[in-house]
């Protein structure tokens, strides 16, 4: 079967091969990959990974969806002709995140699902939700599940709750999606007024562009009647996060996701405010079904920049790269 390759640092690197694809383990699936969705951490695995100590070579990306053709001894639950999603994480079903967890990162620490089959673990799947397209459940299984442990895991978001979302990356465009279905009012930012009204459109209550306006964090206070917001989707990083710190109420709530931007970080504020601050880590298989649910429940559909085929795949790291898109690229069979 074919598959992509990481085989030094940068994008014109990725090669493609023919792989031998194993029978099913005990326990184990083997999914017909239908589509593959790219993320942020993709594109910085594919042009970083020396520095990342990842094994070369490599088959990038996390997220994939497709069909079971192989079950193997054991597995219950999953048959052949399902349709099903990877999880990020092969060994976190439940419970917090482990060094086990973390060591099980599809696309990292183990081959990812940029190929044509891949042998996933049985429980390292979840059914693809009946509304979707397995092309847009290959959106779900990293950006979609880090927006959802963001807002519901450690932002504990209610109805009537202000939340601040940064940029309109894979990340942010789920949070706007499940803010404003969960009955929050979004503050979303972004370089691009052409975006900002996208996101309106979708449902942010009020936007900021952080280009044009780069003390953004006083129009979010003075959005919030100088209050600040509760809850901060914070995937900016060291650059954004003191921006993002004042822009949050005291006792509020700060998840830490992304590294879009570097610099370092005063924790003063923080302190003062009396803030959490948690850092997410994609998320586990039980938020992962109970994020389905929810997708379900409101008929939220994933929303798709474009497509490449399978075989122009490094395009969709060059666009991703080149930060146009909105909400998420998505590599198809
Ligand atoms: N910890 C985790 O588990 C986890 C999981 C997923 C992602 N992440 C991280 O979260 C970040 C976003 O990931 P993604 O996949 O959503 O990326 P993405 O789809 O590439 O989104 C990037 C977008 O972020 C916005 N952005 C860039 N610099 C910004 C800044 N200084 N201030 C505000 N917005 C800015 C831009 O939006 P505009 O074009 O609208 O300006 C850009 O298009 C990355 O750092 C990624 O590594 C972490």
């Amino acid at each position: 079967m074919k598959a992509w390759q990481i085989t030094s640092d940068g994008i014109d690197a990725l090669q493609q091969a023919d792989r031998e694809i194993a029978a099913p383990g005990a326990g184990e699936v083997r999914v017909r990959i239908e589509a593959s969705a790219i993320n942020y951490r993709d594109l910085m695995t594919v042009k970083h990974a020396a520095a990342r100590g990842i094994p070369l070579p490599r088959i990038p990306n996390s997220d994939g969806a497709g069909t079971v053709t192989a079950v193997g001894a054991g597995v219950t639950g999953v048959s052949v002709g399902d349709r099903v999603a990877s999880c990020f994480f092969q060994d976190w079903t439940d419970g917090a995140c482990s060094p086990e967890a973390m060591a099980s990162a599809l696309g990292g620490a183990l081959d990812g699902v940029l190929a044509e089959e891949t042998v996933l673990k049985a429980s390292g799947v979840v059914p693809v939700p009946a509304h979707l397209s397995t092309l847009e459940a290959a959106t779900l299984p990293c950006a979609a599940l880090t927006a959802w442990n963001a807002l519901v895991e450690v932002g504990r978001l209610k109805a009537g709750d202000t939340v601040l979302l940064l940029g309109t990356g894979g990340v942010s465009i789920f949070a706007l999606q499940f803010a404003t279905a969960m009955g929050a009012r979004v503050i979303l930012t972004s370089s691009s007024d052409a975006k900002l009204e996208r996101a309106r459109a979708m449902g942010a209550a009020e936007t900021v562009n952080y280009k044009t306006t780069p003390e953004w964090q006083k129009a979010v206070l003075d959005l919030t009647g100088g209050r600040g917001v509760d809850v901060t989707v914070e995937v900016g990083g060291p650059g954004t996060l003191a921006r993002s710190v004042d822009a949050t109420r005291v006792a509020g709530r700060i998840a830490l996701i992304g590294v879009l931007t570097g610099g370092t970080i005063d924790p003063t504020a923080i302190m003062r405010k009396s803030m959490t601050v948690q850092g997410v880590y994609v998320g586990s298989r039980r938020m992962f079904l109970e994020m389905n649910k929810a997708l379900t429940l409101h008929a939220i559909k994933p929303v798709i920049d474009h497509t490449v085929p399978f075989a122009e795949a490094k395009s969709a790291y060059k666009a991703m790269e080149a930060a146009g898109h909105f909400g998420k690229i998505v590599i198809a069979g």
